[in-house]
């Protein structure tokens, strides 16, 4: 049975979107189009000069991958020549890229926030790694784009999802109305559906989180993590410990087996490590759409107004039971 692929669905599901004219159809095509150039390169980073690093950091801090260089381009250049999109923040660019000012892309419709390549720690090891993106639609047109336009509150994404290059490569997406997977199939180029209408396991059994940080988290967290590791009545652990170290591998796991993932904040880290605009909002956006849960200590992740472009975000995100366990353990310390 031949499977739909990417372009078919959005033309399809073009009838939900009676006001936009195609416009997010071909924004979602031309990050399609980047994710398989990414892809290109992440399925043959052993054979070409693309692993290691760069030799410079980061905005972040970091010490920049060839990989996070190479994708962040590929994003860059498929969203201009699209021109559906107007303004592109950055993981890998301190400031936003303000494409409005080139007349290919001043009548675009939609500001584009991506981790180009999300758990880059993992490249060199063939462990596998993402790229996140979170659509906003802009408020004005013929002045240049504010900031106000850029900081959006998560619940004001207009799509969202995640490439994942792992096995095998998977774009999971969202536009508001349910998530869905497409899986490429390299022999003929294209996302084909794979995963229809993907929702999360209101419970799951695998708690996600980076136990080197054990001693520094809050202790809301550490009695989280306590109540998975006991044993219950006939002895048996109910829970067991999956991490990956690329958020968007522990998430896509975490949204089709069920399950938990905490980045929490710390005394040295009180916003912890993972950033709001390109990671913590769509990835919350995506898990809450397949019906999980997404808070950052006591708030909803799509509550939080940004106030720069690579703020961080405590987060807690994955099935709901899981999440509302972790608020209820929270409350006990208030
Ligand atoms: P990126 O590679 O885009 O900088 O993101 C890395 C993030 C995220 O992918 C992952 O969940 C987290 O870093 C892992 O952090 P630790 O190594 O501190 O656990
Ligand atoms: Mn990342
Ligand atoms: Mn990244
Ligand atoms: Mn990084």
């Amino acid at each position: 049975m031949a499977f739909k692929t990417l372009g078919q669905f959005i033309i399809e599901k073009q009838a939900d979107f009676p006001y936009a004219k195609g416009e997010l159809s071909r924004l979602l095509r031309d990050i399609g189009i980047a994710a398989k150039m990414i892809n290109r390169e992440v399925n043959k980073a052993g054979l070409a000069d693309i692993l290691g690093e760069v030799g410079q950091q980061n905005i972040q801090g970091e010490e920049q991958k060839k990989l996070d260089v190479y994708a962040d381009e590929q994003f860059i250049e498929a969203l201009s020549r699209g021109g559906e999109c107007c303004y592109i923040a950055s993981e890998e660019h301190e400031d936003g890229i303000d494409l409005s000012i080139y007349p290919t892309n001043q009548e675009g419709k939609y500001i584009v926030c991506i981790d180009p390549l999300d758990g880059s720690s993992n490249i060199d090891l063939n462990v596998s790694v993402g790229s996140i993106f979170s659509i906003y639609r802009r408020k004005r047109y013929g002045v240049p784009i504010q900031m106000d336009e850029i900081l959006q509150y998560g619940h004001e994404q207009v799509a969202a999802g995640y490439v994942i290059y792992g096995s095998s490569t998977m774009l999971v997406y969202s536009t508001g109305k349910g998530v869905n997977g497409f899986t490429l199939d390299p022999s003929i180029g294209e996302f084909c559906l794979s995963h229809p209408d993907m929702k999360i396991p209101t419970d799951g059994t695998i708690y996600s989180v980076n136990e080197g940080n054990y001693l520094k988290f809050p202790q809301y967290i550490k009695d989280y993590i306590k109540y998975c590791q006991q044993e219950d009545a006939n002895s048996k652990r109910p829970y067991t410990s999956r991490y990956i170290g690329s958020m968007v591998a522990d998430l896509h796991r975490t949204l089709v087996v069920g399950g938990i993932f905490l980045y929490p904040e710390t005394a040295q880290h009180p916003q912890g490590k993972l950033r709001l605009l390109y990671e913590c909002s769509p990835m919350a956006f995506i898990i809450e759409q397949a019906g999980g849960k997404a808070i950052s200590v006591s708030t909803n992740v799509s509550e939080i107004k940004p106030q720069t472009l690579h703020q961080r975000a405590p987060i807690v995100i994955g099935s709901k039971h899981m999440v509302e366990k972790v608020e209820q353990i929270m409350l006990l310390h208030q």
